[in-house]
């Protein structure tokens, strides 16, 4: 048999923590013959509660189970971690500035990646998915030097399933029928979908489209703001959709995107399509071997150059605020 991977997931008391420990367990996110170590960091206060849902997780006697421990300490909770799941974040409350924002998750995501830089196993891969994804990933990253930079990546998955279910429901084709969509840029309201290399049954999804309106002033904004439309609906936000998303990120990322098509991950540029080197951005990317590689050779049209930009230049503003907090270097 295997040995178990440990994985330890942050904010494993929250609504993402509840939807995503499960699918964890059940084998979801690494394959049916890899048997898991869960690891559960959680601030002190939220301890008991994470201990209630490793109680149900006892209950659900999950045969890949292979144990859980419950930390409030990082550095316990990292060591030895195979795949680290960040979900744990500082939210934005009323009244907060986006500085007053960076630096309360610097606080987080600094320490955390330090932890993982002094004890994670060697083939740690990390996934960021408490906001600003994007900006943690790189704070952490950036307090991990002895960890390779693109083990850290940000989640844009999310946006990226939700593009396709958004693009499937105009053409009338189901998701299977949809290849190659592209998340470009920050995890946030000026991301960017790309349907301009996507494919629908083999014809190009923008020409099957043919209608720029609906792309500019429908789909990109119905994309981007589906977060806000899920917390007023639900009066909650995302969270099996965002863990869902978790699991097919680190899923892909272990055991190969399929062959003839590719996905969206946030990860450290290296320069690719005018990305300035080391911001981790959202591109098209495939994984082979356990790596990610960004899709090279795409033509970028105007519309898209643009996007990209604004998305990219709101990136370097969070960076250069993070580095103005000394949060990074
Ligand atoms: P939640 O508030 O229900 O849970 C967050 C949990 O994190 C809480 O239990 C809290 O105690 C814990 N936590 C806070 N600081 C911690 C620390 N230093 N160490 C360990 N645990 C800590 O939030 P929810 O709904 O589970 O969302 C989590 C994060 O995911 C949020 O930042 C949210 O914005 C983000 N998110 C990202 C998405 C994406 O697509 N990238 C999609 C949806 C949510």
């Amino acid at each position: 048999a295997k040995a178990p991977v440990n994985v330890t997931v942050t904010g494993a008391a929250g609504q993402i923590g509840y939807a995503l420990l499960f699918r964890i367990a059940s084998g979801q996110l690494l394959g049916a013959d890899t048997p898991v170590k869960l690891r559960l960091l959680e601030i002190p206060q939220a301890v008991k509660a994470a201990e209630g849902t490793a109680m149900e997780l006892d209950d659900c006697a999950f045969p890949l189970l292979a144990g859980i421990d419950i930390f409030d300490d990082a550095r316990q909770a990292f060591d030895g971690v195979n795949v680290a799941l960040l979900v744990g974040a500082r939210p934005r409350t009323k009244g907060m500035e986006r500085g007053d924002l960076l630096e309360a998750n610097g606080g987080i995501f600094g320490p955390q990646g330090e932890a993982i830089n002094a004890g994670a196993a060697d083939d740690v891969r990390v996934l960021v998915v408490g906001n600003p994804a994007n900006t943690n990933a790189l704070i952490a990253q950036a307090h991990a030097p002895d960890v390779p930079a693109e083990r850290f990546t940000a989640m844009t998955r999310l946006d990226h399933n939700r593009a396709l279910s958004q693009l499937a429901g105009k053409l009338g084709v189901t998701v299977n029928d949809i290849k190659k969509l592209t998340i470009w840029g920050n995890h946030s309201a000026t991301q960017y979908p790309d349907i301009f290399h996507a494919e629908v049954d083999g014809r190009n999804a923008a020409e099957a489209v043919n209608d720029e309106a609906w792309l500019r002033d429908t789909f990109i904004p119905t994309v981007a703001k589906r977060g806000a439309a899920i917390i007023e609906a639900r009066g909650a936000s995302s969270a099996a959709s965002a863990a869902n998303a978790a699991i097919d990120h680190v899923h892909d990322w272990v055991n190969g995107t399929p062959e003839g098509d590719w996905t969206s991950v946030a990860l450290p540029s290296d320069g690719s399509y005018g990305v300035p080197e080391g911001l981790i951005s959202s591109f098209p990317a495939v994984s082979r071997n356990g790596s990610w590689e960004i899709v090279q050779g795409l033509e970028i049209n105007e519309f898209s150059r643009e996007r990209i930009d604004a998305s990219v230049r709101e990136l370097e503003e969070e960076r250069d605020a993070v580095r103005k907090l000394g949060l990074i270097k």
